[in-house]
C-alpha cells in the first residue's frame, strides 16, 4: 500500500515572515498521521521554516536546485545547500521552469540524480500542453519525459525516493481540473511506463502525484483514485484550504 504524500508548492509567494505565520497557525492542525506532508517555501525562507517544523511530521521541501556542488554559479544553489537548511524533498521539472528558464529532461535528470547522492526525495514532474492534448500526443509527451527524466535512476531510488508529479499544464493555475479519471489514467500510464523501464515490483512503489488546480472540493475524489499516490499543490497551499486537502 502506498502511503499518500501531498506537497504544497508555494511558488514565487510568500516573504520569510508571512511564511512563518501561516506555518505557525497550519502546523498543529494539519493531520500528518496518514499522509507525508510537505511544504515547500521559497529558498530565502527554507532555513526559518525548517526550524519551525522541526519535531512534526511535515518535511521540508525546495522548488528548485542546481546540480553541480559549489562553485561559480552565480544565483543557484546546491544539493549540499539545501541538505544543510533540512530539505527532504524537492520539485525538479516543473512546468513553469520548462517554459520560463528551459528546463529540459536532461537537465531534470541531472538535478534529480544529484539529489538522490544526497538522499534528498527528488518531485519530478511531467505532463503536456493543451495543444499536446487536443492533438492526442499526451501520453507519448509524458513517456518521453518520464524516460528522459529518470534515465539510468536505479530501481531502489525509484521505488523508495524518487516521487513523479504529473502536472498537466493545462490545469495548472487555471481552475480546470482534470477529471479524476483523466488524471488517474495518466498516472497508471506513468506507472505502466515505469514498469516497462524498471520491474513491476518498481511500478509498484513508486508513487505518483496528481497537480494542477488541487482544492478541497475534489481533493477526495483524486486521492481516491487507483494509481493517484497524492497531490503537488499550488495556490490552495497558501491557504487553510491546504489543511482540508490533506485531510481528505
Ligand atoms: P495550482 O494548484 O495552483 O493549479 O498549481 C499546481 C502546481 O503547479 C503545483 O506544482
Amino acid at each position: 500500500m502506498r502511503k499518500k504524500i501531498i506537497a504544497g508548492n508555494w511558488k514565487m509567494n510568500y516573504c520569510v515572515n508571512k511564511a512563518e505565520e501561516f506555518v505557525s497557525q497550519i502546523k498543529d492542525t494539519i493531520n500528518t498521521n496518514e499522509v507525508d506532508v510537505v511544504i515547500c517555501p521559497n529558498f530565502v525562507a527554507l532555513d526559518r521554516i525548517s526550524d519551525l517544523i522541526d519535531g512534526t511530521n511535515i518535511s521540508l521541501g525546495a522548488q528548485n536546485v542546481y546540480f553541480e556542488d559549489k562553485g561559480a554559479y552565480t544565483g543557484e544553489t546546491s544539493v549540499n545547500m539545501l541538505a544543510a537548511v533540512g530539505v527532504k524533498y524537492c520539485i525538479v521539472g516543473h512546468s513553469e521552469r520548462r517554459q520560463y528558464f528551459n528546463e529540459t529532461n536532461e537537465i531534470v535528470n541531472k538535478k534529480a540524480k544529484k539529489l538522490l547522492e544526497k538522499d534528498i526525495s527528488p518531485i519530478v514532474c511531467v505532463g503536456e500542453t493543451l495543444e499536446e492534448r487536443e492533438s492526442n500526443k499526451m501520453f507519448e509527451v509524458v513517456e518521453k519525459q518520464v524516460i528522459e527524466s529518470l534515465d539510468g535512476i536505479e530501481n531502489i531510488s525509484i521505488a523508495n525516493k524518487v516521487i513523479v508529479a504529473y502536472e498537466p499544464i493545462w490545469a495548472i493555475g487555471t481552475g480546470k481540473t482534470a477529471t479524476a479519471q483523466q488524471a488517474n489514467e495518466m498516472c497508471k500510464y506513468i506507472r505502466d511506463v515505469i514498469s516497462k523501464m524498471y520491474d513491476e515490483e518498481t511500478a509498484q512503489k513508486v508513487r505518483i502525484q496528481y497537480g494542477g488546480s488541487v482544492k478541497p472540493n475534489n481533493a477526495n475524489e483524486i486521492l481516491n483514485m487507483s494509481d493517484i499516490d497524492g497531490a503537488l499543490v499550488g495556490g490552495a497551499s497558501l491557504t487553510n484550504d491546504f489543511v482540508a486537502i490533506v485531510n481528505y
